[in-house]
């Protein structure tokens, strides 16, 4: 099935391919290279990354193009921050500033219809790469989250948590006619209902997380998450107007893969999420972007961190 979504041209049809990356075990940086030959396979329209580095891959294309070429059943974990469907010319606060909420042509909904068409079709595509014991992280506000939870329910995954991350330092309301919002919602669920997903809970009880001033030390990590939203630091290789938090991606990461594992985001933005595996180390990462600029960010950021790590050794 084929359709088009804000003018994009969109392919539902995800591809038949039978063999996974790694039938047991974890996938090896070997097996990331066999993945990369696949997806640019001319059998099936030769697609190259538009970047490609130790352990982590870009591609600037559409998610859905990009799915259909990797094996069901090879994935680990994916983590994704699909549109928020909230680009409807209104205003916020940003900085003590007004601003409009148009995040971009990617951002506007397309009627409720459409984007639960949208979401239905990209996690079908998530769902058939995913293991069986893999998981997905899907984040959201509620323009879109609930029609996300009901997909999840809809395709038989198994919701395993509804994190809530609160941000202290969210904007304030300007029309000051509503509460303001402060959070946003992550799911978690795993493909299959029987299988044994990854958590790493004695990390999440007893590790370090300083910007979260809400987690007790030596404590079980609850489901409200406190971590401000990106600092400055974060933002020196250019703008996105969603990048997520470090922080955010890097304890999602820990919390749910261990080194070896393959993580995909369909929706990669600045990278947070291949830059958060990057710094954790030994995880192989596959971003795919729309957006070229955006792919760029993405490359500014890892190269960045190449280098950073290559002035301390
Ligand atoms: C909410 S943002 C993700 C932000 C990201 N989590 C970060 O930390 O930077 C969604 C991204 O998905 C991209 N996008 C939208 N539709 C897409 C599609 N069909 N395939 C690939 N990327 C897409 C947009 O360009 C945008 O950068």
């Amino acid at each position: 099935m084929k359709y088009i979504h804000n003018g994009k041209y969109m392919n539902s049809n995800p591809g038949k391919k039978k063999t996974a990356v790694s039938k047991k075990g974890k996938s090896s940086n070997r097996d990331l290279t066999k993945l990369m030959e696949n997806i640019s396979h001319p059998s099936h329209g030769s697609i190259m990354p538009y970047y490609k580095s130790d352990g982590f891959i870009l591609y600037n294309d559409d998610s859905l193009e990009i799915l259909e070429r990797i094996p069901e059943n090879s994935v680990d974990m994916i983590f994704a921050d699909p549109p928020y469907m909230l680009s409807n010319d209104g205003f916020t606060c940003q900085n003590g500033k007004m601003v409009s909420v148009n995040k971009g042509k990617w951002d506007k909904s397309s009627g409720f219809d459409e984007d639960m068409k949208f979401h239905e079709i990209w996690i079908s595509a998530c769902r058939r790469v995913l293991k069986p014991e893999g998981t997905i992280w899907i984040s959201g506000t509620y323009h879109s989250i609930y029609q996300c939870g009901f997909l999840l329910q809809k395709l038989n995954f198994h919701l395993l948590n509804d994190i809530t991350w609160f941000k202290p330092n969210a904007s304030p309301n300007l029309s000051c006619r509503f509460f303001t919002a402060s959070h946003e919602t992550v799911l978690w669920a795993r493909k299959d209902k029987k299988a044994k997903h990854t958590f790493n809970y004695e990390l999440m009880k007893n590790g370090e997380f300083p910007e979260d001033k809400m987690k007790k030390e030596n404590t079980q990590m609850r489901s409200v998450w406190s971590i401000p939203t990106p600092p400055q630091n974060e933002k020196g290789s250019g703008k996105h107007p969603t990048q997520k938090p470090l922080a955010l991606l890097k304890r999602i990461v820990a919390a749910s893969t261990n080194p070896g594992d393959l993580i995909i985001d369909p929706f990669n933005g600045a990278g947070t999420t291949g830059i958060a595996s990057q710094l954790l180390g030994g995880r192989n990462y596959i971003g795919i972007e729309i957006n070229q600029g955006y792919c760029d960010l993405t490359v500014k950021r890892v190269e960045k961190l190449k280098e950073k790590n290559a002035g301390a050794e």
